[in-house]
């Protein structure tokens, strides 16, 4: 039977926001729930023998292209296994949390999760990115244009010459409001997009139980 793929990588356990909003999701969601956590079980980063497993013989394989391509394995048949997916994944350093970069190192391959050229096997699948934020990235403020996470895990996950995913994503922002002295004041947007954040996700796990529930009977 089809799951739904949570992944999440934020390092702060119960007190994340991004966490805490899957969670809203998921308390919604009505189905079966596969979950990573890859911030309390690290897979580690791509490595020489990662790459070359990939295009070398299984039978010329050395041991650790062996370890290495039994990971990819596990990976990989984990996504495809899913026909929807949440990836909590907050914003660090104007980017993508290194764990969760390491899991797109290890899962994004060509001829298996991407196909350059045709359709990937999870082609259309519906995909909710949560990513929490320090500080307030809307249009009109400092900072607008400087949130690198978005447009790159929305290029990764939905370019449709990648693994061209249906995706969705729920921003809430200014989390540093409650405990930065001079955000203080930004406390009310804080609190308004945090509601939006909870509201959207609940939303999403209803509309995409439909869409999931409907492509299983059809
Ligand atoms: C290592 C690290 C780097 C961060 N870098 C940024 C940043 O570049 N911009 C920003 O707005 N917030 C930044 N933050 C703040 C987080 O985005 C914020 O705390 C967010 O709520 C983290 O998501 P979480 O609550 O799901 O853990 C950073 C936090 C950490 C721990």
């Amino acid at each position: 039977m089809p799951y739904l793929l949570r992944i999440d990588s934020s390092a702060s356990g119960d007190t994340s926001v991004s966490r805490q909003v899957a969670d809203s999701f998921t308390a919604a969601w009505n189905g079966d729930v596969v979950h990573r956590d890859l911030a309390l079980n690290p897979i580690g980063h791509l490595d020489a023998a990662g790459i070359t497993a990939r295009t070398t013989p299984a039978t010329e394989h050395t041991p650790e292209q062996k370890t290495a391509a039994l990971l990819q394995d596990e990976l990989v048949e984990e996504f495809l296994g899913a026909d929807a997916y949440l990836f909590a994944v907050p914003l660090y350093n104007y980017s993508i949390p290194s764990v969760f970069k390491a899991w797109l190192d290890h899962t994004m391959i060509v001829g298996r999760t991407i196909s350059l050229g045709g359709p990937a096997p999870s082609a259309g699948r519906p995909a909710v990115v949560v990513s929490a934020r320090g500080g307030g990235y809307g249009p009109g403020t400092p900072r607008h244009g400087k949130d690198f996470l978005v447009p790159a895990l929305e290029t990764i996950l939905g370019d449709p010459n990648l693994m061209a995913l249906d995706v969705r994503t729920i921003t809430p922002e200014l989390t540093y409001a409650p405990t930065m002295a001079p955000l203080r004041h930004l406390l009310p947007q804080h609190h308004a997009s945090l509601e939006d954040a909870h509201t959207q996700a609940h939303r999403q796990a209803e509309e995409i139980g439909r869409i999931t529930a409907t492509q299983m009977t059809t």
